[in-house]
C-alpha cells in the first residue's frame, strides 16, 4: 500500500478524471463520495479505504437531484480549500469535484435509478424523491470512477442499505463497505449539516444520541422497552420536533414485532431549530444484547484506523 502526502490530483471533467486514474500505477481504486463540508467522518471513510486499497478517489458534488425545492442545496457548506487539505491529510489520490452539467451534460436525467419502496420510507416520507437521486448519481459515479470498493458511513443506515440493493439488484461489480459512525466526544453524530447549529440547537441536538444510547442500554428486553426507553430521553426535549423514532429489520426497515430477537436498526430524524438532523444506531435486541458498530451481515471496516 502507498503512502503519500503528496496533494490529490484534482479533475473537474470526465476526460481529467480518466487521464488521473490512468495515471495511477493500479487499478484497485476505492471511492469515497462526498458533498463536500469533509468532516472526521469522512477522514476516517477514507482512511478505512486507504487500509484495503492501493488508491483512494474521493468525490466531491452536491448533487442537485437529492435536494427537494425546499431544502438546504444553496446553503449547504461550500468549503473546498478545507476539503483538500483532509483529503491530502488522509492521503487521497484523486479529488473528482465536477459541477453539475459534467455530472448531467442534458440537464436533469430523463431517466433515474427508482429506489422503489424501500425509498419512500422513512427519509423518503419526508424527502420525497430524494433516494432516487441519491441513487441515480451514486450510479453514475460508480462508472465514472471504475472503483472497485465504495465505503459509505453507516450513518446515512437508509442510504446504505438502499445503495447495497441498488449494487445487488442491478449487478454492480463493486464492493460496498460500510464504516461506522464517528462521533464528537460528547456523542453527536459527525454529519456536514452541524455547522448550522447554534451553540443552544446542539446542546439539544444531543438529546438523539442520548436516546439512541438509552435504546441499546434497554435492548435485551426487547423491542418495547428499546423504545420506551428512547422516546423517554427525547420526550424530555421539547426543543426536538421528532419526525421519526422506529425500531426496525435492517434490511426491511418494517417495525420489528414485540417477539423479534436479532439485529435491529434504531434510527432517529429530528428538527432542531431549523436543521434537520438523523442518527441510528445498530443493536442486537434481546438477552445479552445492546448496540453494536454495524450489522454482521455485510462486509464492513471497522474504524480503529
Ligand atoms: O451521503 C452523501 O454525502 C451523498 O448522499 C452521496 C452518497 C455523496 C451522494 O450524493
Amino acid at each position: 500500500m502507498t503512502t503519500t502526502t503528496a496533494v490529490p490530483a484534482v479533475a473537474h471533467t470526465r476526460e481529467e478524471l480518466k487521464a488521473a486514474r490512468e495515471a495511477l500505477p493500479s487499478r484497485d481504486v476505492a471511492v469515497v463520495m462526498t458533498m463536500g463540508a469533509l468532516h472526521d467522518g469522512h477522514a476516517q471513510l477514507i482512511r478505512a479505504a486507504r487500509q484495503r486499497h492501493e488508491h483512494v478517489v474521493v468525490t466531491i458534488f452536491l448533487n442537485p437531484l437529492q435536494f427537494g425545492p425546499k431544502e438546504d442545496l444553496s446553503r449547504y457548506p461550500r468549503t473546498f480549500d478545507d476539503d483538500m487539505a483532509i483529503c491530502t491529510q488522509a492521503g487521497v489520490d484523486v479529488v473528482f469535484a465536477p459541477t453539475p452539467d459534467v455530472v448531467y451534460p442534458d440537464g436533469d436525467p430523463g431517466v433515474r435509478v427508482s429506489a422503489g419502496p424501500l425509498g419512500a420510507m422513512l427519509e423518503g416520507a419526508s424527502r420525497p424523491g430524494h433516494f432516487d437521486g441519491v441513487l441515480t448519481v451514486v450510479g453514475k459515479l460508480l462508472h465514472l470512477t471504475a472503483a472497485r470498493s465504495a465505503y459509505f458511513g453507516q450513518k446515512d443506515a437508509q442510504q446504505l442499505l438502499l445503495i447495497r440493493r441498488m449494487v445487488r439488484d442491478l449487478d454492480f461489480p463493486v464492493e460496498v463497505v460500510s464504516v461506522p459512525t464517528v462521533r464528537e466526544d460528547d456523542g453527536l453524530a459527525m454529519s456536514s449539516r452541524n455547522t448550522y447549529l447554534t451553540d443552544s440547537d446542539r446542546e439539544v441536538a444531543l438529546c438523539l444520541s442520548r436516546a439512541l444510547r438509552a435504546g441499546g442500554e434497554a435492548a435485551s428486553y426487547g423491542p418495547s422497552a428499546v423504545r420506551r426507553a428512547a422516546r423517554e430521553v427525547l420526550v424530555d426535549e421539547p426543543l426536538a420536533l421528532v419526525d421519526y423514532l422506529v425500531l426496525v429489520h435492517p434490511l426491511t426497515l418494517a417495525d420489528v414485532p414485540e417477539w423479534y430477537r436479532g439485529e435491529a436498526l434504531l434510527a432517529v430524524a429530528a428538527r432542531i431549530g431549523t436543521t434537520r438532523l438523523i442518527d441510528n444506531t445498530p443493536l442486537v435486541v434481546g438477552p445479552g444484547g445492546g448496540a453494536i458498530d454495524v450489522f454482521s451481515d455485510v462486509p464492513h471496516a471497522r474504524a480503529e484506523v
